[in-house]
């Protein structure tokens, strides 16, 4: 199906998942940043929470309400039938996510989403790639601060080194912000389920082409104190890594042979230590279900921090890239990485998929390959930095 056969879609777009934390947060961007063009619906399984989501949006805003359940898969095909872009916020994606992906692969629907859960991602590479490559829809996870600020900080980096040259690229996070009960639900889920995340990269190995001329690698770097960034740097093995690899896999522009490596950035060695405890002790306690369920009723789903907490947060990325005789020093940064900024980046990802002029893909794509420069430039005009601090 044509991109064009879409245009006489009921909607341009469709949140799903609207009544949650992010959810909230994302609908009410958009009914102040969307132009006034976009036809677009919020949906989710509760029709009155809906209706009272759209009466209170700023601006007044009327999107279109649609009730759909990760339960009834009807009703999850009918919302990837009357939009062009479906962007779901409902997670964990591994326990309801796979219905909306395979009913936007089938209908030719582009579909974005917020996970962080390599298990999910590779999954549906497996099983509905080749689906969304014969319809054109794209696939694009992971459009949240997990991986945008990294995916594309990469990009931008790259784009400040020479051509056709091996190209190493490390990148540093920084943060202060705490998190939702939703996100606190998909780490502890991840974290209880290592065995079938490798299972399922094992499977998405096999089917995946390999690269042919050409290198990109993720590796696991070591913790050390990096001079370059004036802090502790601990390796950090979430997602990002892979979907920088993997836009190096599909963009030339990378280079013959490129590396990246992704770290958290922490000044006092006492904070990196008891930071790594800390994760290794919630990692051991999700083992052990009583355990797992008692930390997950800590923190409810649709609770987050607060608009005075998230006020106070903030985000930094910096990359030192080099390659071909040079060095770069880049930063990407930003206000509340979790919600705020997640729910900007998320919103200006959709409206990129349904508005934008873009280049010509399908199938499970990264925010790089999809929309590298159009979405940098939206989220520059939306107050998130991207900068060249250094560069010889
Ligand atoms: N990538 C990132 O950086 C990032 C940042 C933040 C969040 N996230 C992820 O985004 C997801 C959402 O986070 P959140 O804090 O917004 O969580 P949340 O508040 O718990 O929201 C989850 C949403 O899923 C909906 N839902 C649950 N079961 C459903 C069903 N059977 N049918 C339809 N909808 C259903 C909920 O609907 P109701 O409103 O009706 O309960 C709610 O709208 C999580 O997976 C989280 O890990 C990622």
């Amino acid at each position: 199906m044509s991109r064009m056969k879409r245009t006489d879609r009921p909607y341009d777009l469709v949140l799903f998942g609207a009544t949650g934390f992010v959810g909230t947060l994302t609908a009410e961007y958009l009914a102040t940043h969307a132009p006034a063009e976009l036809r677009w619906a919020i949906a989710g399984r509760d029709e009155e929470r809906l209706r009272r989501l759209r009466d209170g949006l700023p601006g007044g805003a009327e999107p279109g309400v649609l009730r759909a359940d990760v339960s009834d898969p009807a009703s999850l095909r009918a919302l990837a039938e009357h939009a062009r872009v479906v962007a779901t916020t409902v997670g964990p994606y591994v326990a309801y996510g796979e219905e909306l992906v395979a009913a936007c692969a089938d209908a030719g629907s582009d579909y974005l989403d917020l996970t962080g859960e390599p298990e999910f991602v590779d999954l549906m590479y497996v099983r509905h790639d080749t689906r969304a490559r014969e319809t054109g829809a794209r696939l694009v996870h992971a459009c949240g601060f997990d991986s945008v600020p990294h995916d594309l900080g990469a990009y931008f980096t790259v784009r400040q080194l020479p051509e056709g040259v091996p190209l190493t690229v490390d990148g540093f996070v920084s943060a202060d912000a705490t998190f939702s009960g939703g996100t606190f639900a998909s780490a502890l889920g991840q974290f209880a389920r290592g065995r079938q995340m490798v299972t399922a990269a094992r499977e998405r190995h096999r089917h995946e082409p390999r690269l042919v001329g050409r290198r990109a690698t993720a590796p696991l770097g070591t913790p050390r104190f990096a001079p370059e960034v004036g802090a502790w740097a601990l390796p950090l093995p979430t997602i990002d890594p892979q979907i920088v690899r993997r836009s190096a896999k599909a963009l030339e522009r990378y280079g013959p042979d490129f590396r990246y490596r992704h770290y958290a950035a922490v000044r006092r060695l006492p904070v990196a230590v008891g930071g790594t405890a800390a994760v290794g002790a919630l990692f051991a306690a999700a083992q052990v279900p009583p355990a797992r369920r008692w930390l997950s009723d800590r923190l409810k789903p649709g609770e987050g921090p607060s608009a005075a907490k998230r006020a106070r947060s903030w985000f930094s990325v910096r990359f030192v890239g080099e390659g071909g005789g040079r060095r770069v020093c880049t930063e990407v940064s930003g206000g509340d990485p979790g919600y705020d900024e997640t729910a900007k980046m998320f919103a200006e990802a959709a409206l990129s998929l349904a508005l934008d002029d873009l280049p010509e893909t399908a199938g499970q794509v990264t925010t790089a390959v999809a929309m590298g420069d159009a979405l940098t430039e939206r989220l520059r005009a939306a107050g998130i930095r991207f900068r060249v601090a250094a560069s010889r």
